[in-house]
């Protein structure tokens, strides 16, 4: 038995050895889902710089301002396109149909965007843009490469360039292995004016997902009590018809 197991570990190996390898650590955002003034910056952000392209449409404005201690007023001239309602969903202007022709793939919506990637893996995917003149873009990123989305923070994070670093494997072959960044252009924000921005975005796009999540759960539970309470009934059931047979 123990054999087998040492075996299995030692299969298992080169796999984690290449888990490692893959991607670029990621950076801890440090977000704060109780600062509501990082998640009303956040708010913002994501209105001017996300919603041309990406949706968010599980989310209403009122709950928005609900949340983040916004009234209707602020939520219409601070948050909103002019003429919606504020219990409109937080929907792209963007046609999906444009967006498909335009970027090859549309772009998803971000109401559960933290569940799924993960906050680190948003902030830090969001300042790892990097200009590469092969993309049509423009620029790749070293979290998500090939990425179809453009740079679209760079007025205010400024354009950076990506140093690798040339790996030789003991047959000659040779890969690269992200180094570090290094500034071409200034943005408007130093970099840790930029870094909390980042952070504010990331935070806003957890607060979305939270609500949900925990919507979710409590309808999870739900269901697994209705699933015991309907076992004993079911239970209680089945003796009360056998005891007659019997
Ligand atoms: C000009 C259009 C455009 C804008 C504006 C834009 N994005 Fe994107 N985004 C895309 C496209 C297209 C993709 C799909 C990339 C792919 O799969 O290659 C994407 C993908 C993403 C992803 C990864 C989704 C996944 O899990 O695969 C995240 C996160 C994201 N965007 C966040 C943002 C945030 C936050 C903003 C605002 C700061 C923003 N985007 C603004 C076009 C845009």
């Amino acid at each position: 038995m123990k054999k087998i197991l040492a075996a299995l570990l030692f299969s298992l190996l080169p796999l984690a050895a290449f888990a490692q390898d893959e991607g670029v650590p990621l950076q801890h955002t440090n977000i704060n889902l109780s600062n509501t003034a990082s998640l009303q910056r956040g708010a913002k952000f994501f209105v001017n710089y996300c919603m041309g392209c990406h949706s968010a449409r599980y989310v209403r404005y009122n709950r928005v301002g609900k949340d983040l201690g916004l009234t209707d007023v602020q939520l219409e001239s601070y948050l909103m396109p002019a003429g919606g309602k504020v219990s409109d969903t937080m929907v792209s202007a963007m046609p999906q149909a444009d967006a498909k022709k335009w970027f090859g793939i549309p772009p998803p919506d971000l109401s559960l965007e933290a569940d799924s990637r993960g906050t680190d893996w948003i902030y830090t995917y969001l300042k790892s843009f990097y200009l590469d003149p092969k993309s049509t873009t423009g620029v790749n990123n070293v979290v998500f490469p090939h990425t179809a989305m453009p740079q679209v923070l760079w007025e205010l994070q400024g354009t950076q360039k990506a140093i690798f670093t040339i790996v030789r494997n003991p047959d000659g072959s040779a890969y690269e292995v992200f180094n570090r960044f290094e500034p071409v252009t200034p943005g408007k924000l130093t970099p840790e004016q930029f870094d909390r921005a980042d952070r504010d975005i990331t935070n806003f796009l957890a607060y979305m997902s939270d609500p949900i999540a925990l919507k979710s759960r409590d309808l999870g539970l739900r269901v697994i009590g209705f699933l015991i309470i309907f076992f004993v009934f079911a239970y209680l059931l089945k003796r009360e018809i056998w005891k007659k047979i019997h």
